[in-house]
């Protein structure tokens, strides 16, 4: 199954995102964790994303189509990958079209996770992430046991730069201008599948599994 998870910024792609590997044992593969790492290890490529990163604007297309067509060629996809965060623009969604075409490789859908837009600021200022394990947890909506550590891996939790207020509605425009257009572009090619986004993550997932 080859999956692509659409929607704004803090709408819980990450979230449903790792729900949705454990469930059909495909990895995730999230391009904002993939940056991050590389910005962490101080590489070539982190050097040069961090600063679009860090404004909240994205990284160019070339960089990123290069980085997802080693990606996907990684063993672990041979049954295929949910795609968290990328495509983002018109020419990385023709680029993953090519990609999957030139590997023989066919995408199942684009599943849009929809959530208003007041809802999202509250959802990534709240939002905490373990440094080791990359667990997302929310300080109100889903806290771990115990404070500021990970159930998972008892790593620390950190809240990312890029959640700062200033920058998430900064990346909440660029998301309107760049990847909004996505939701057509599936659409048009019929594997646009949209789920409500509030509510529980276990009923989100709910919704997500009853459009697969
Ligand atoms: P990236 O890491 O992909 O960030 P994003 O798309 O902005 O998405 P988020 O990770 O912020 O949110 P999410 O939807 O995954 O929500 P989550 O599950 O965490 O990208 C970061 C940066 O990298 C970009 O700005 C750009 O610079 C660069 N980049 C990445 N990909 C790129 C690309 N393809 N091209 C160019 N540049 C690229 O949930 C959010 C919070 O809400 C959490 O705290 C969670 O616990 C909580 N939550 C989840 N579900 C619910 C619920 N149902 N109810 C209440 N709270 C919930």
């Amino acid at each position: 199954m080859i999956l692509v998870l659409l929607g704004a910024p803090g709408v819980g792609k990450g979230t449903q995102a790792q729900l949705i590997s454990k469930e059909f044992s495909i990895p995730q593969i999230s391009t904002g964790d993939i940056l991050r790492k590389e910005v962490k290890e101080e590489s070539e490529l982190g050097k040069k994303a961090k600063t679009f990163m860090d404004s909240g604007g994205l990284v160019p297309d070339d960089v990123i189509v290069d980085m997802m067509e080693k990606r996907i060629k990684e063993s672990d996809c041979a049954n295929g990958f949910i795609l968290d965060g990328f495509p983002r623009t018109i020419a990385q969604a023709d680029a993953l079209d090519k990609m999957l075409e030139k590997n023989n490789l066919k995408l199942d859908s684009a599943i849009l996770v929809d959530v208003a837009q007041d809802k999202i600021v509250e959802r990534l200022t709240g939002r905490r992430v373990c440094e080791k394990c990359g667990a997302v947890y929310h300080i109100k909506n889903n806290p771990p046991k115990k404070e500021g550590i990970c159930d998972l891996c008892g790593g620390k939790l950190i809240q990312r730069d890029d959640d700062k207020e200033e920058i998430v509605l900064n990346r909440l425009k660029i998301y309107e201008e760049l990847t909004q257009p996505l939701i057509a572009y599936y659409s048009e090619k019929n594997k646009l599948k949209k789920v409500d986004g509030v509510g529980a993550i276990e009923d989100i997932f709910k919704r997500v599994k009853a459009v697969l």
